[in-house]
């Protein structure tokens, strides 16, 4: 198992996000992560379909698109449009996630449902099948830069539980607070996705943070 390492752009210089995913590309990055704020989901607002287009257009790295919105089923054709590659919605934010993940699926990118820190690995019970990846939130989302939330370790080991309780086999992204200290540790209760912010674009070489990550994050693999 190889842990994939996704910096958020949400830490990054926005007036300068080619220059980011340069650097993500060049430090050796599996993926780009997007982060969608809609200003009701969470309080924060952050960037649409078109500016995900042109992303897209910028890098040859996956994008993993972050739908922190209210009722995403009403936008995700527009984001399939403009080139996600994966897309998560969360559990709390739709009352119809099985239409959510088919429509994902569906429009050729991988299917993702988040959960909050307070949303129970339980959530994603009812959706394992239509699932592509599950990932668990380790602060409350809509700012970069908080403290990851400890007891997010056990919620990722029993996210990994109901995944081979119910027979199949889907990789676990952690988005928030993941940085080279406890790296290891997340890798090794059961991620194998990781997101970072503040760890990568908040340093000042960003390339060398993701290899410092990844090296970390190897020490938790389990063999
Ligand atoms: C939080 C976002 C995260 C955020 C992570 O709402 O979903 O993706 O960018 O940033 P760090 O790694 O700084 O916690
Ligand atoms: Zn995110």
């Amino acid at each position: 198992m190889s842990v994939r390492i996704a910096p958020s752009l949400l830490s990054a210089d926005f007036a300068r996000l080619a220059e980011a995913l340069a650097m993500a590309e060049e430090g050796g990055a599996d993926m780009v992560h997007v982060d969608v704020m809609d200003g009701h989901f969470v309080p924060n607002l952050t960037i649409g379909p078109p500016v995900v287009a042109a992303l897209r257009r910028a890098t040859r790295l996956p994008l993993d698109v972050h739908l922190m919105i209210e009722r995403p089923e009403a936008s995700l054709t527009q984001y399939l449009e403009a080139g996600a590659n994966w897309i998560s919605v969360h559990v709390e934010a739709t009352r119809h996630l099985q239409r959510c993940l088919d429509r994902i699926r569906e429009g050729g990118a991988r299917a993702g449902a988040v959960i909050n820190p307070a949303t129970p690995a339980e959530a994603l019970d009812a959706s394992w099948p239509d699932l592509d990846y599950a990932v668990v939130m380790s602060v409350n989302p809509g700012w970069g830069g908080q403290a990851f939330i400890p007891s997010s370790l056990e919620k990722i080991r029993r996210v990994q539980l109901r995944a081979r309780e119910a027979g199949v086999r889907v990789p676990i992204e952690v988005d928030g607070g993941v940085a080279a200290g406890n790296a290891a540790a997340v890798v090794g209760a059961g991620a194998e996705i990781l997101v970072a912010g503040s760890a990568i674009y908040g340093d000042a070489d960003p390339r060398a943070a993701i290899a410092r990550l990844k090296a970390a994050a190897s020490e938790g693999v389990r063999v």
